[in-house]
């Protein structure tokens, strides 16, 4: 791409998000910045539901609602019967954990930097059902070891294999296709939190060989907050998997003591939808499928720019791992507390998050013996100024 088309995209995304104008928004990692037309679909559906009633306003953008399953879909290589709109990507985790019948001595296995929700949620089932957490080596460099998920997946009572793609710390990016391989070679089911790397990297249900895929809107995808989505391959609908709890959506009472699951993955959705946040996903996708590779390479490409100048503050300590690493940029700052950091540069009109040690992943954190981490994530609609700006005013705040 030429320097001039490069700056002209720039220019076109910065001018579809309202927010740049506000704030440095370094923080996609936790939401992004909403382009117009998302918000714009997003009101005129609130709206329609005011004037005409909530009912009454789905129906009638019904055909809209099914082409955002279909772009979905396209996001992630999948048909649209494939994919289940439910509240958030941890939701959409625990639909997808609860459709396995866990026995005691069962086992799922996954990484040392999986989700902390999801880590709670292997917790209490080893409580209330006695399944066993089983965490795969991390290689010397960080990141998981497939063929350590291969040794400990080949144990007969393994009943699923759960990683996070993207942990939420760390930029580190797991080799999330490896493990597919890994899982398809021996049959085993194959459960990926994508929730980081949705909007952030190319996804692909096919490479990564999985039976489950949960994801989120707010983040890299740059959709509303409160909706998300989950992949559910046919081979796991074929095999009759459904939630532990379906509903009147995903399921029909079809006699006093039966019930008959729908055909596709919307088994594993809720009757109640958020109609406006569905549209917004669509739309959020729409735009992701748009914007396409260039996208993903600048949020990599402008990470990368902002730990070569974040390594060059006295006091700072890096704290990203891998062999591959995303636009999750990490980091801990000696003596200081990165929840005070992260407010002290929001009053400076900079965004950020912070996260102390259960939040980050005690694991994880335990390892780097850090208390609190500072994560700044930049997206493709970010520009060299705002990182350059932000890495002045983090050295002016740490000297002060
Ligand atoms: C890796 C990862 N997985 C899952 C989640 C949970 O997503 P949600 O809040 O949409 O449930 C997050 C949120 O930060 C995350 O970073």
């Amino acid at each position: 791409m030429t320097t001039d088309t490069a700056s002209a995209l720039l220019a076109r995304w910065r001018e579809d998000t309202p927010g740049c104008r506000e704030r440095v928004h370094l923080n996609n990692a936790g939401a992004a910045l909403m382009p117009r037309p998302v918000l714009e679909t997003l009101t005129r559906h609130l709206e329609r539901e005011a004037l005409i009633g909530g009912y009454e306003a789905a129906d009638e953008a019904d055909a809209r609602v099914r082409e955002s399953y279909a772009r979905i879909g396209r996001l992630i290589g999948a048909a649209a019967g494939n994919v289940a709109i439910v509240e958030n990507a941890t939701v959409a985790f625990a639909q997808a954990l609860s459709a396995f019948d866990f026995r005691p001595g069962d086992r799922i296995v996954t990484t040392r930097t999986d989700y902390p929700s999801n880590q709670l949620m292997y917790l209490s089932l080893a409580r209330r059902a006695g399944v066993e957490t089983v965490r795969a080596d991390d290689l010397p460099e960080g990141g998981v070891d497939p063929e350590s998920v291969r040794r400990l997946a080949r144990h007969p009572r393994t009943k699923l294999v759960a990683v996070t793609w993207v942990p939420t710390n760390s930029g580190l990016v797991q080799d999330a296709s490896a493990v597919g391989e890994v899982c398809a070679g021996l049959g085993v089911p194959y459960l990926v939190d994508a929730c980081q790397s949705v909007g952030q990297m190319a996804t692909d249900v096919g490479t990564l060989r999985c039976d489950f895929l949960a994801g989120t809107a707010r983040k890299f995808l740059r959709g509303p907050r409160g909706i998300g989505f989950l992949y559910v391959s046919d081979r796991m609908l074929e095999r009759g998997a459904f939630p532990l709890y379906p509903d009147l959506r995903g399921a029909d009472w079809t006699d006093p003591d039966a019930f008959r699951l729908a055909d596709s993955a919307r088994r594993f959705e809720n009757w109640e939808f958020a109609y406006a946040l569905v549209l917004g996903l669509g739309e959020a996708a729409g735009y992701a499928l748009a914007v396409g590779q260039e996208g993903a390479d600048r949020a990599g490409q402008l990470a990368a720019q902002l730990r070569e100048r974040l390594q060059e503050i006295d006091g700072v300590r890096l704290l990203d791992r891998g062999r591959e690493r995303c636009a999750i940029v990490t980091l801990a700052v000696a003596g200081r507390d990165a929840a005070e950091l992260k407010l002290r540069l929001r009053e400076r009109g900079i965004n950020t998050s912070s996260a102390d040690r259960t939040a980050a992943g005690v694991i994880d954190m335990d390892e780097k013996r850090a208390t609190s981490v500072l994560r700044l994530s930049p997206h493709y609609y970010n520009t060299v100024e705002e990182l350059d700006r932000t890495v002045a005013e983090l050295r002016e705040l740490i000297r002060s």
